[in-house]
């Protein structure tokens, strides 16, 4: 039995990476996917690949007009809507006081306005189906502190936010948002903010398995691989009763630490 047979499913920053690997499973799984992205070649050809099930529509999450025009799209196309996966963001790494005004507002823009545009969008038409499931992609970095990620940072602590306050007022209509905390993503996202030299996969598959060794071959594919699972989960009629949370996939970074010389390490 595929887990969303029938379901009609909205994906933002679909082109690429971990957007890609959602869009991928839920077709898979017998969805309907309305993949979106600001890249509309990579979209339309991942789209075109993904068969008939598979939509491209540019969407820049953060104009409430795309947004309007990408559920009327879905709408005209599947006649409703089951799920949306606020996915698409963008990453600045640098100093606190070498970080703009400009940039926090970008971020904001992107990461968190964005996905409250999608979830003021989609709402009603959720509602008219008799339910619905939202799923935010939020970072690890929205749940601790790191240096060199204020802009980025501050705006997955919001997503969790909208997260919790749109799970409380969607409730009653049997719409459930939850957010999902990824430690690592596509690189091609932190490669750009990396020094010369560093491998962008070698450093998130090395901060990735510090505390719970990855399986043999574990790649960052893998990665986005899981990420998806986890979003499918919970976009699925699998966890009916989940809404309001944060699901942390990290290999237990953000669970605390290994204290070496101590009983246990
Ligand atoms: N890359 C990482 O290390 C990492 C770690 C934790 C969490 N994440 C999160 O995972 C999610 C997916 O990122 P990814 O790692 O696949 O990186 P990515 O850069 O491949 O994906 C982000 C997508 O969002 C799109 N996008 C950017 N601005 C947009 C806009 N204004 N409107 C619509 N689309 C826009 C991009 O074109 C891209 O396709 C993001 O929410 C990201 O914050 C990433």
């Amino acid at each position: 039995m595929q887990k969303l047979q029938g379901k009609v499913a909205l994906v933002t920053g679909a082109a690429r990476g971990t957007g890609a690997a959602i869009a991928r499973l839920f077709v898979e799984e017998g969805g309907l996917v309305l993949l979106t992205d600001i890249l509309e070649d990579p979209g339309e050809a991942l789209a075109a690949e993904l068969g008939p099930a598979a939509s491209f529509q540019r969407l820049d999450v953060s104009l409430a007009e795309d947004w309007k025009r990408a559920v009327e799209r879905c709408l005209g196309l599947y006649d409703g809507i089951d799920i949306l996966v606020n996915n698409a963001a963008v990453l600045h790494i640098g100093a606190l006081e070498e970080t703009s005004p400009e940039t926090m507002e970008r971020l904001f823009r992107v990461n968190q306005l964005g996905p409250f545009l999608g979830i003021r969008a989609v709402a009603e038409p959720m509602r008219a189906r008799g339910g619905g499931a939202i799923v935010n992609v939020a970072s690890s970095d929205g749940v601790k502190g790191m240096n060199g990620v204020v802009a980025y940072a501050s705006t997955k602590w919001g997503l969790r936010g909208v997260t919790k306050s749109a799970a409380m007022e969607l409730a009653r209509d049997r719409i459930r948002v939850n957010a999902v905390c990824p430690e690592a993503g596509n690189s091609d996202m932190t490669a750009p903010f990396l020094p010369p030299g560093v491998d962008a996969e070698w450093a998130s598959q090395h901060n990735l398995g510090q505390i719970l060794p990855a399986p043999e071959g574990y790649r960052i594919r893998d990665h986005l691989a899981d990420i998806a699972r986890m979003v499918l989960f919970l976009a699925s009629d699998d966890c009916p009763t989940a809404t309001g949370a944060d699901w942390v996939i990290d290999g237990g970074l953000t669970a605390g630490y290994v204290q070496r010389g101590l009983p246990g390490s």
